[in-house]
């Protein structure tokens, strides 16, 4: 950000504003001079409006940054814009979007420190776990320009019908257009890596719509982004109120919609663009079962504990069922409530805490009520249950109704609800007893019962001997049932940014 706020004067906007120039913002903002508002990206080009956004830290409520919403008519310069650069970038070579990508990553890598110190400033989310997402952001871009490299097409013979003989064809995928890229607040940064990386890497024209919440990430990559040589109009990112953006979202010029977030919104989406490539990351109440075979009921425990509570439990794979076969149940439960009662709780800047705020105030109320209405339908709470400001206590309940939201919806905040199953076989079938099947965590060294596993339930990964909350960022992620449809993971989704375009050579032999 200092980079570009250094950089800035009123020549550089599409719309003029008087530009404040700390040395380095963070350190401005902690010396407690007024923050500058932050530009937003329209085609490339810095750009503010009169409407101003101010960024809060979850934690604390202090401002954070200000930066502004797109007027209707800078949006509509990023939507032409895009539709002009659609030829362009797909004719960038593959040595172009590559090393765009490879520069991205090494930016990230190079301001590693910046980016967790922002992301944790927003969000919320403690450092440790800020910077473990700055890294697997700097590998997303990595792992595009290889995808990018790669990304050929194939022959296919065609004379396997005499009718056709001396003919081949070539298929290739070309971009479908321009991508509308929108981005939840959870992973601000990883999360918009996910639609802008493959969309670079295909050559597709994208625009970003960072979360209300935690826009200055997404800002903050765009500065490097607006230092490559891309085309005019290859990429945009415009804080967009949530109310504005049923247009955009309609509009038959952004062809491909990319959506991460909850599902109400998706399922509005999803009916205002019935005739785009719509993807939907949507939520899940991810679960994790204990079968009879795991011997290692302590590492199942302390997983268990991490990864229900990380980022306030705010990942749409955040454990949040746990299905214990009976017979682990007296013994499994003092080690998750040990391993629960062991997270720090806290300042998410401090380098100790393991759990920190949740996003606002309405989610913390939101999470509040339904673990009283699960209390009140007839569920012990084990430990936590407590609230202060927006930080929720990492909470265990038990004897949980299955109709109840703590464990039928998606709670998004540090809730776990312990339930035994009688076999294993009534546990996959817990798991499956859901609106969602994003991902799920079987507990098994039996390769049988993984297998198993995999085939009865209804998710899109399952992850064997570990929580449901492993994702490496190449792998496809994304569910089946409410939890979406398609699939990010660089490859996945250059294939949903992409359809085959089939050239048939006539008069030749392979
Ligand atoms: C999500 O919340 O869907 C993303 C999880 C992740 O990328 O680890």
């Amino acid at each position: 950000m200092a980079q570009l706020l250094q950089a800035c004067g009123p020549d550089h906007f599409t719309d003029s504003v008087a530009c404040k120039r700390p040395d380095n913002y963070f350190r401005a903002a902690s010396a407690g001079t007024l923050p500058a508002v932050i530009p937003f990206h329209v085609a490339g080009k810095p750009a503010t409006s009169a409407d101003v956004l101010t960024v809060r830290h979850p934690y604390d409520t202090r401002v954070v940054g200000e930066t502004s919403h797109a007027t209707a008519e800078q949006v509509e310069e990023a939507v032409a814009a895009a539709v002009s650069a659609t030829g362009p970038a797909a004719a960038l070579t593959a040595a172009e979007r590559a090393g765009a990508l490879d520069e991205i990553s090494r930016q990230l890598g190079r301001r590693a420190g910046e980016f967790a110190a922002l992301i944790t400033a927003e969000n919320g989310k403690p450092v440790k776990w800020a910077r473990a997402e700055v890294a697997r952001a700097v590998s997303t871009f990595r792992w595009a320009a290889e995808e990018a490299r790669r990304f050929s097409g194939e022959l296919q013979r065609l004379d396997t019908d005499p009718a056709a003989a001396g003919r081949i064809a070539l298929v290739r995928r070309v971009p479908r257009g321009p991508v509308l890229g929108i981005a939840p607040f959870n992973f601000p940064l990883n999360l918009v890596a996910h639609k802008v990386a493959p969309a670079l890497a295909v050559g597709a024209p994208i625009i970003v719509k960072p979360a209300p919440a935690t826009p200055l990430t997404a800002l903050l990559l765009g500065e490097i982004m607006a230092d490559l040589d891309l085309p005019y109009g290859m990429f945009s990112v415009l804080p967009v109120p949530n109310e504005r953006m049923a247009a955009l979202v309609a509009d038959p010029r952004l062809p491909v919609v990319s959506f991460t977030g909850s599902g109400p919104v998706g399922a509005l989406i999803q009916d205002a663009a019935p005739r785009k490539h719509v993807t939907l990351e949507l939520g899940g109440n991810a679960a994790a079962l204990i079968c009879r075979d795991w011997d290692d009921l302590a590492f199942a425990a302390q997983r268990i504990a991490t990864f229900g509570n990380y980022q306030a439990g705010q990942s749409c794979i955040a454990v949040q069922r746990v299905l214990v076969h009976r017979a682990h149940l007296e013994a499994f439960t003092p080690l998750l409530l040990d391993a629960v009662r062991a997270l720090r709780t806290g300042d998410p800047r401090d380098e100790a805490t393991d759990v920190g705020p949740v996003i606002n105030d309405q989610a913390a109320d939101r999470i509040e009520q339904w673990i009283t209405e699960a209390v009140t339908a007839g569920a012990r709470v084990l430990l936590g249950g407590e609230r202060h400001g927006t930080t929720i206590a990492p909470t265990v309940l038990t004897g949980v109704p299955a109709a109840a939201k703590v464990s039928a919806d998606e709670v998004f905040g540090p809730v776990l609800v312990l339930t035994p199953v009688d076999s294993d076989e009534a546990g996959l079938d817990a798991i499956n007893d859901s609106a969602f099947g994003l991902q799920a965590g079987v507990f098994t060294r039996r390769l049988d019962l993984a297998f198993e596993a995999s085939r009865r339930l209804r998710v899109g990964g399952v992850i064997i001997g570990d929580v449901p909350s492993f994702r490496a960022d190449q792998m496809p992620y994304g569910g089946v049932k409410a939890s979406g449809t398609g699939r990010e993971g660089v490859a996945s989704a250059m294939t949903d940014y992409t359809e085959p375009r089939v050239m048939v050579l006539t008069g030749v032999a392979l």
